[in-house]
């Protein structure tokens, strides 16, 4: 192995700032549990397009200038067939494409001797505006997951997966945010994958201690996944602009307070589950169980229920309360229903804060087995009504 430019302080995680055509073939074979690779699509066709009387540059970088068909066949043959010995037996490999590229990906995958297991469909919730015409404004991106053709069984973490979705299946439609600000505090990379993405990569093919490969790390968004999930990690980035970024992105990740910050955003992803923390007094949680029903009372003072952004997505209902676990309910229906105070102790309640009283109704005979984050956990602990993981709803906790 050739020694990598920067290597962190416990070798939890090692960069190159070179092309990984040249790095690739001194690393160990049989090493990687998983290889994420973010190539240039090759789209980038110089020049300026006209949008509402301005200009713009839509060019990515040099080094994701257009080729020909040709080219990009053989520059995709080469690094997926020197990528091909370092992962492990069960190890996979997951590529990023376009149109513009992904096809020819595929027909290099094959004729390296690799295998499709799915093909993710990213799909955008906040797509770009188009910048032309003429065509549906694009909002997908697709991601390949491949693994050696020869490899028997692959690594698959579906049970760590299915929490994500509180016990269901995954489907291969990701709906994930394209990158926002909170990403880009040590400055922008052109074509920078959003964390929430590469954290449910890992998440799905790697175990905490396994080894984790980008040939083509950019600002090293894998890298940031891979210390958040306890990942060791090899990037290479032939940019020294995107090298410097990395390493300062690296560098604030090692951080345990931003990583708990980071986990938070990253399941705040548009098909996470939009949750309300109901902490009450323990007969009324058994009584809130047993009916179906859950309240808050409606007002501006301390303890009331705020509707903020983010309210409208609520489809759950968690009940914690002293000694007792927390237990996660699916709403009926969206949105809640004012009743008075008269009304809920006809059902057998006794609110006695307020006159009225948000209702919200759920499916009491089938509670989710779910699995609590820490932040979850800290949240319950803190005794706080909230609704996640939009934002708060209830500013304090008086029942
Ligand atoms: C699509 S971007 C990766 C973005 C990255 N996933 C992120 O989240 O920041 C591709 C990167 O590969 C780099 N690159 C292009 N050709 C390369 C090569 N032969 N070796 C190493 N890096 C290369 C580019 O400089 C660019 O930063």
């Amino acid at each position: 192995m050739i020694n990598p430019h920067f290597l962190s302080e416990q070798a939890e995680y090692a960069l190159y700032n070179a092309d990984c055509l040249e790095v690739l073939p001194f690393l160990p074979n049989n090493t990687f549990q998983t290889i994420f690779a973010d190539p240039p699509y090759f789209l980038s066709k110089g020049g300026f397009i006209s949008k509402d009387g301005n200009w713009i540059n839509n060019s990515k970088g040099e080094w994701d200038k257009a080729i020909s068909p040709e080219e990009m066949d053989e520059f995709n043959s080469k690094w997926l067939e020197l990528c091909k010995d370092k992962l492990k037996e069960n190890g996979t490999i997951w590529i990023c494409g376009t149109y513009h590229n992904i096809f020819s990906v595929e027909r290099a995958l094959k004729k390296c001797g690799y295998k499709i297991i799915n093909i993710i469909t990213w799909q955008k919730t906040n797509p770009q505006p188009s910048l032309t015409s003429g065509h549906f404004q694009y909002s997908t991106e697709l991601i390949i997951w491949a693994k050696n053709a020869t490899s028997k069984r692959h690594l698959f973490n579906e049970d760590e997966i299915k929490k994500i979705k509180f016990g269901k299946e995954m489907t291969d439609v990701w709906s994930i945010p394209a990158v926002k600000d909170w990403e880009k505090e040590f400055g922008k990379h052109s074509t920078q994958k959003p964390l929430a993405l590469l954290y449910r990569i890992l998440l799905s093919s790697t175990n905490a201690g396994d080894y984790v490969l980008d040939p083509f790390s950019g600002s090293c968004t894998t890298g940031v996944a891979s210390l958040l999930l306890k990942r060791k990690f090899i990037g290479i980035e032939k940019s020294s602009e995107y090298y410097n970024l990395s390493i300062k992105r690296m560098a604030d990740a090692e951080n345990t307070d931003k990583q708990e910050f980071f986990k938070r955003k990253v399941f705040e992803t548009a098909d996470t589950l939009t949750v309300i923390i109901n902490t009450v007094r323990n007969d009324v949680y058994d009584n809130s169980i047993e009916k179906g029903i859950s309240y808050f009372r409606i007002g501006d003072s301390a303890g009331s229920l705020l509707v903020v952004p983010g309210f409208e997505k609520l489809g759950y209902v968690m009940f914690c309360s002293e000694g007792r676990e927390p237990q996660l309910f699916k709403l009926k229906k969206r949105g809640f229903r004012i009743w008075s105070a008269e009304e809920l102790r006809g059902k057998g309640f006794s609110p006695s804060h307020s006159k009225f009283y948000a209702v919200l109704f759920f499916d009491n005979t089938l509670p989710i087995p779910c699995v609590l984050t820490d932040y979850v956990k800290q949240k319950i602990r803190g005794g706080v009504k909230e609704l996640l993981p939009v934002s708060l709803v209830i500013k304090k906790n008086h029942l």
